[in-house]
């Protein structure tokens, strides 16, 4: 049984306040949630909502690393720096650092590496644009993502790694894909994780769906049999919303 994930990623919003009084209202609603709880925040507020979030089910990751472990970065964050300031998981790939800071797939699989030898769990990003997807290419876009994410991953840190199939159309646009369509791709992507690791991997890895995910359409996504979370944005900022996600 894979535990479900539910991860809000804050993006650019919130404030070391308004951060503090959602985390303390969230595990204040949480209960014994057998649910894993995750809140992807701005480098600034890893520190404070990890102190705020001691001795609660919600933990706090980051949205971006760099590979590297120190030098002459202007503007980068270490994963061990990130691991000294509190945060469990990172966010590795994201389309919006794909499409806006250059990220890469080699950039991904480098700090998809680096996140795991800093005992850091990743979430890596992955998924088509609405070009790709009109030209019919959603498949092999996803197969080069992962497969290129994933190379030279060993099949422990592979089973421990979280995947996020996110279609860029779908990102903030309130166009969610279908449960069926999001089905589709992340039973793809776990027949890809099968073929390269086998079946015990792939039954163990736990894949996120990501785009335009609301309270009200979180059950449908949940109740596909290989989706075993979501990766939240915008209805992720306001602690009602994003229990209501948790709670699906
Ligand atoms: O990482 C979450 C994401 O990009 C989806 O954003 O606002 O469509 O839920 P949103």
């Amino acid at each position: 049984m894979r535990k479900p994930i539910i991860a809000g990623n804050w993006k650019m919003h919130m404030t070391i306040e308004s951060g503090k009084a959602f985390v303390k209202e969230v595990a204040a609603s949480l209960g014994d949630t057998e649910v894993e709880v995750v809140l992807c925040v701005p480098f600034t507020l890893i520190q404070p909502l990890s102190t705020a979030a001691e001795g609660t089910p919600v933990k706090i990751a980051a949205q971006n690393m760099h590979y590297e472990d120190f030098g002459a970065f202007t503007g980068e964050v270490s994963a061990d720096m990130l691991k000294e300031v509190g945060a469990t998981y990172v966010v590795i790939g994201h389309s919006e650092r794909r499409q806006y800071f250059n990220e890469t797939d080699e950039t991904v699989n480098l700090k998809l590496k680096k996140a795991h030898a800093s005992g850091l769990k990743p979430i890596v990003c992955c998924g088509e644009t609405l070009e790709e997807r009109e030209a019919g290419t959603t498949e092999s876009v996803v197969k080069r993502q992962v497969e290129a994410a994933f190379e030279g991953i060993s099949p422990e840190l592979a089973a421990e790694t979280v995947v996020a199939y996110e279609p860029v159309w779908a990102i903030g646009t309130g166009r969610t894909a279908t449960a069926a369509q999001a089905q589709e791709v992340i039973a793809y992507i776990r027949s890809l994780v099968e073929a390269k690791y086998g079946d015990e991997v792939s039954e163990e890895m736990r894949i996120q769906y990501g785009g335009s995910v609301k309270p009200d359409n979180v059950e449908e996504i949940m109740n596909e049999v290989d989706i075993d979370g979501a990766l939240v944005g915008g209805a992720s900022l306001k602690p009602d919303s994003f229990l209501s996600l948790v709670n699906f």
